[in-house]
């Protein structure tokens, strides 16, 4: 592909002369899989829920981050949460030094494209920045593991457009990124962080309802 100005893609896209194999071809010779800071970032992105919900799990079961605060449940969600949200600085961190050096392809700086990398990353930080000013610190950082429940289910906005707005949100955000800067292997790794997200709900989602219907179990028999 030797066309540089995204006006000659787009009427080559339009005309039909760049084939769905040339496309694919074209973003998959753009990612670098052999970077370091390439596979840094896939490193952080499986590491960190891997990580959280081991520690968290280890704190239901021990109760030692709450022993660790003192005795303090919401101090040790407190804890637990500021290594999460750093651990997601330190992920970000190297996911825009991966993107700055890995290639561009000119079928993503489309200003089509490039606009709905802005949109995706705004609504992404809207789903995200909201959740969490639904849920709280403790909420968001996985309270219920320190015995520290929501009093009812959170249902206005953004969960009623979601029913995990920090993930989608999360993905949003890297999508978006990906596509500002029109980056194919930040796309792969959206389609990563995706993954992950996925897997790390089948462990917590289970767990969280057990946690809850134990406590209204409890609630019930305490009413009777
Ligand atoms: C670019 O590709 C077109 C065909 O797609 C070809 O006709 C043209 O000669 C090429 N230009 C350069 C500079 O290679
Ligand atoms: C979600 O809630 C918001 C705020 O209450 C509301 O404006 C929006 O229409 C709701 N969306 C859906 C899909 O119900």
């Amino acid at each position: 592909m030797n066309t540089t100005t995204s006006g000659t893609i787009m009427d080559e896209l339009t005309a039909g002369a760049i084939s769905p194999k040339d496309i694919v071809e074209e973003l998959i010779g753009k990612i670098d899989i052999a970077d370091a800071s390439f596979q840094l970032t896939l490193f952080f992105i499986a590491f960190n829920p891997i990580f959280w919900n081991i520690i968290a799990r280890l704190e239901h079961s021990t109760h030692f981050l709450t022993q660790l605060a003192g005795n303090n449940a919401k101090r040790g969600c407190y804890i637990l949460a500021i290594i999460i949200f750093s651990l997601g600085i330190g992920r970000d961190m190297v996911f825009q030094e991966t993107l700055n050096h890995q290639e561009s392809s000119v079928l993503l700086e489309l200003p089509l494209i490039r606009n709905l990398g802005v949109a995706s990353f705004l609504i992404g930080q809207l789903l995200v920045i909201t959740s969490m000013y639904q849920l709280g610190i403790t909420g968001t950082y996985l309270g219920d593991y320190f015995g520290i429940l929501m009093n009812e289910r959170v249902t206005g906005f953004p969960f009623n457009v979601s029913n995990n707005p920090m993930y989608h949100g999360s993905t949003l955000s890297f999508l978006g990124t990906s596509l500002y800067f029109a980056k194919p292997s930040g796309v792969a790794i959206t389609a990563f962080v995706y993954m992950m997200y996925c897997i790390a709900l089948r462990f917590e989602e289970p767990f969280t309802a057990a946690i809850y219907a134990k406590r209204d179990a409890g609630k019930l028999s305490k009413n009777i």
